[in-house]
């Protein structure tokens, strides 16, 4: 079947202005690469098909974007935008419009091409792009227009003899006709300073030829395109504004906006309290009524309401129950689940355990592939052995069992409900339920020899 629009991102572009090994589209805004901003934004069209030209470092860019409905064409050598659409001819070729988009521009919204889109059918236009005003242009082509306000052409910086105050420019977003493509394309001439082929210049082609053109205007800050490491900052901070400005909305209080880092994804209840340097990340959910403490940094975990986060901790793919209490300076490593209540004090780093309703581990503990009950109290310095230097081995402590100050468990082994373990004990073998357990040498008390 026929497709009336298809679409193709142009992301083939090594991004020389950013310095970088990584390809420009690769570069992340609060944890997200821009592209999938990008892809993100074209897959609220609907069901539009998505080619992606790739060029640069292309695998690194298929590994981040593995998904089976968006198609990559390849161009080989970076000769241009207007030779990236030529070579992604095959994939538009069979459409009667494709809507074209640079892969540096993150905040582009759905809304704003639907209209595009819409406009480019109602009047039939060959070429229907996106542009801005802006001071001091720089690195945009801007707008040329004749004294009745037709488009004239597109002056790219390489082309302009002096600096502009303001200028309309390109945001580089466009539908063409394809049969408009097919005549024209072709005829784009070799930059003879940059040695790329522009796809501006079509807009120029356009205008000499008659063939319809329509612009339509949009806030500059919805097409800012990303070019270097300044640019990446600006729009990060754009972008963390608003994410800040979103929660305050909704009833989340953040002591100090500019120093509070929230990713897009995360949630946050009403009513919670983010202290300073706080850093959440991926899809983070945090519930209602939290206190989360100075320096705080939280990636793909869930923390349940009224849970008070000290200052300083590092949670990553947790969760975290109602009403327990963590920190300060606790570590968290992926699989850990803190029960209701329950309370993880300084210096306990915990990984891939569950620690049950209302026990607790207050100082200076190790526990790892763990399964801890209800109530159980940890007393600091105590160590599980999980690693034998080859695997990995668990430790089961049950309800209500007292484990001593420094004490070390050598897993494989089993803690039974309500039993005691001495401080300074070395736990080989399981302890029964309701059982004291102590394993340490017997202080014996010697005469003291002194010269008289
Ligand atoms: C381009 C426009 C400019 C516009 C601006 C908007 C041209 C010649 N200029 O300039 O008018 O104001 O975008 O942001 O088009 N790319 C390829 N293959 C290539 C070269 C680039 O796929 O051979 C891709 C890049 O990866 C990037 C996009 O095309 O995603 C735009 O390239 P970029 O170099 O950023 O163009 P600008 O100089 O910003
Ligand atoms: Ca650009």
């Amino acid at each position: 079947m026929k497709e009336k629009f298809v679409s193709v991102i142009l992301a083939a572009g090594q991004g020389t202005r950013m310095h970088s090994d990584l390809p420009k589209v690769l570069h992340t805004l609060l944890g997200k690469p821009m592209l999938i901003y990008v892809l993100n934004t074209l897959k609220e069209l609907n069901n539009i098909k998505i080619g992606v030209v790739i060029g640069h470092k292309k695998e690194l860019i298929q590994e981040v974007i593995d998904e089976e409905n968006i198609n990559f064409i390849f161009q080989e050598k970076q000769l241009g935008t207007g030779h990236a659409l030529m070579c992604a001819k095959d994939f538009w070729q069979n459409a009667d419009h494709v809507l074209v988009l640079n892969g540096d521009v993150p905040f582009l919204r759905s809304s704003t091409l639907k209209t595009l889109i819409k406009l480019h059918l109602e009047q039939n236009a060959a070429i229907s792009f996106l542009t801005a005003k802006v001071k001091y242009p720089e690195q945009y082509g801007v707008i040329v227009r004749d004294k009745n306000g037709q488009v004239k052409g597109i002056l790219e910086i390489t082309e302009r003899k002096n600096t502009l105050e303001t200028a309309e420019i390109n945001a580089g977003i466009y539908c063409f006709k394809t049969d408009f493509l097919n005549k024209y394309l072709p005829q784009i001439k070799l930059n003879p300073k940059k040695k790329e082929y522009y796809l501006t210049d079509l807009i120029t082609l356009a205008a000499d030829n008659k063939e319809k053109i329509i612009t339509k205007e949009v806030s500059y800050n919805e097409i800012i395109g990303i070019n270097t490491r300044m640019e990446l900052a600006e729009a990060m901070r754009i972008l963390r504004e608003e994410i800040l400005k979103k929660h305050m909305l909704n009833g989340v209080t953040i002591i100090a906006p500019e120093a509070t880092y929230i990713e897009p994804d995360v949630i946050i209840g009403k009513d919670t309290v983010i202290y300073p340097g706080v850093y959440l990340q991926g899809k983070t959910k945090v519930g209602k009524k939290c206190v989360l403490g100075a320096g705080v940094i939280i990636k793909d975990s869930e923390i349940g309401d009224e849970v008070e986060i000290k200052p300083y901790c590092v949670i990553t793919e947790s969760i975290i129950e109602k009403k327990a209490t963590i920190g300060p300076f606790a570590h968290l490593r992926p699989g850990t689940h803190i029960g209701q209540e329950a309370r993880i004090g300084n210096f306990v780093e915990v990984k891939k355990s569950y620690v049950g309703s209302g026990s607790k581990a207050c100082h200076l503990t190790y526990i790892g592939d763990a399964e801890i009950g209800k109530g159980v109290n940890i007393g600091a310095g105590t160590i599980t052995c999980n690693y034998d230097g080859i695997r990995k081995h668990k430790t089961t402590i049950e309800d209500a069992a007292f484990i001593g100050s420094n004490t070390a468990l050598i897993a494989p082994v089993k803690i039974g409900k309500g039993a005691l373990v001495g401080a300074g004990s070395v736990i080989t073998e399981d302890v029964p339920n309701d059982t004291l357990a102590i394993a340490r040498a017997r202080q014996v008390h010697k005469p003291r020899r002194r010269k008289k």
